[in-house]
Formats: structure tokens, C-alpha cells, sequence
């Protein structure tokens, strides 16, 4: 697969942060060719450009339809050449144009053990459900929420005085670990998708 990245955000742009570490430490043999925010204020944007990466405003209340605004994400995407797109706190669905141009290879971030406790605040509906495991996804992306191919899993304990706050703190740091490791295995191949499940069949080039 063509290892150029492109990586969505909305806010903070720590996962960002730990995909530019990872390509820069050697840990994931990929580029990011540009990252875009829906919003001028992601503090993400910064963290791109202070690493030397194109960072791009595509503001979705530009554009007159969820479509139209896919359809301008898929024209910057392209027009850098970009293979693997990432989805790091990105917080919009994503629409059938972009999954149609990117088929397969769209990546998403959840700070739960998917299927439990798709969509918003996550962390939080863990702790309402007194769960005492929770973690973290990395997922293709589909037209189901939260719903696609599962690529890896870490599992994180949910502690007896755990606040939703506390607990994303510490789901966020296996979230550091795994995203670039997940980027690595889909960008490696030597995988396909078999209804729900994404299997590694462990072709040349899985590591
Ligand atoms: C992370 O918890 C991610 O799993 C979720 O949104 C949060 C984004 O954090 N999708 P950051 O912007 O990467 O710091």
C-alpha cells in the first residue's frame, strides 16, 4: 500500500502526535503528507506544522452537504498523493465519498474495546456500565459507526475510583502505542477483509 498518510483531526492531535513520532523514530516506515482539520482551532494543526507538515483547514460548515465537504477532503487527499488516511479525533462521520475513494483504507481510533460503547464519550459510558475492562479500537472505517474491521485491541482495566477523566488518561496512552503499530500492519499487507473480520494471512511483507 502507498505509504503516504493523511491525517483527519478535530482537536488536541495527540494521536497525530504519536504517528509523527513513530515516522520520525523509525518505529512506522510511512509519511504524512498533509494533515486537515474541520477546525481552524485544532490544536493539532500546530503540532503538524511544527513538525514540517502541511497542515489544511477544511472547515465543514463551508460546505453546504456532509458530501460536498467529503468531496473537498477527498480532492486535498489525492491531490497529495495520499495511500492510508487516518482518522485521529477526527469528529465527523464520514460519508460515503471519501469511504468510495479510499476503499479500505480509511483508519479510525476509538477509545473503547469496540463493539461496546460506540459513538461519543466513550471512557464515560464505560464507567456508567461499571465495566471493568475497557481499552481501545483501531478500526477500518465503514458506513457503520464505530462498526468496521477490527485491526488491533488493547485492552485497558477500568479502576475501582476511575473517573472518565482518569480512565482516557490511561486508555490514551495505549491509544499512542497502537495507532502507529496498526498503521504499520495495514500498510504492510498480507491481510484481507473476511465479512467482519480483518485477518492477517501473513503474505510477503507482514511483519
Ligand atoms: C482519542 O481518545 C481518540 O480515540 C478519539 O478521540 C480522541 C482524540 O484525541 N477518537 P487526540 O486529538 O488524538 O488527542
Amino acid at each position: 500500500m502507498n505509504r503516504r498518510l493523511g491525517v483527519l483531526i478535530s482537536g488536541r492531535g495527540s494521536n497525530l502526535q504519536a504517528l509523527i513520532d513513530a515516522t520520525r523514530d523509525g518505529r512506522l516506515d510511512a509519511a504524512i503528507a498533509v494533515v486537515i482539520s474541520n477546525r481552524e482551532e485544532a490544536a493539532g494543526l500546530e503540532r503538524a506544522r511544527a513538525a514540517g507538515i502541511d497542515a489544511v483547514v477544511i472547515g465543514h460548515r463551508d460546505y453546504r452537504s456532509r458530501h460536498d465537504h467529503d468531496r473537498a477532503l477527498v480532492r486535498e487527499l489525492t491531490a497529495r498523493g495520499v495511500g492510508l488516511v487516518c482518522l485521529a479525533g477526527y469528529m465527523r462521520l464520514v460519508g460515503p465519498v471519501l469511504l468510495d475513494a479510499f476503499p479500505d483504507a480509511v483508519l479510525n481510533i476509538h477509545p473503547s474495546l469496540l463493539p461496546a460503547f460506540p459513538g461519543l464519550d466513550a471512557q464515560a459510558q464505560a464507567i456508567a456500565h461499571g465495566v471493568k475492562v475497557s481499552g481501545v479500537t483501531v478500526h477500518l472505517v465503514t458506513h457503520e459507526l464505530d462498526g468496521g474491521p477490527i485491526v488491533l485491541q488493547r485492552a485497558v482495566p477500568v479502576l475501582e475510583n476511575d473517573t472518565a477523566d482518569t480512565l482516557a488518561e490511561r486508555i490514551l496512552v495505549e491509544e499512542h502505542r497502537v495507532y502507529p503499530e496498526a498503521v504499520r500492519i495495514v500498510l504492510d499487507g498480507g491481510w484481507r477483509i473476511e465479512g467482519r473480520r480483518f485477518r492477517r494471512t501473513g503474505a510477503p511483507g507482514s511483519a
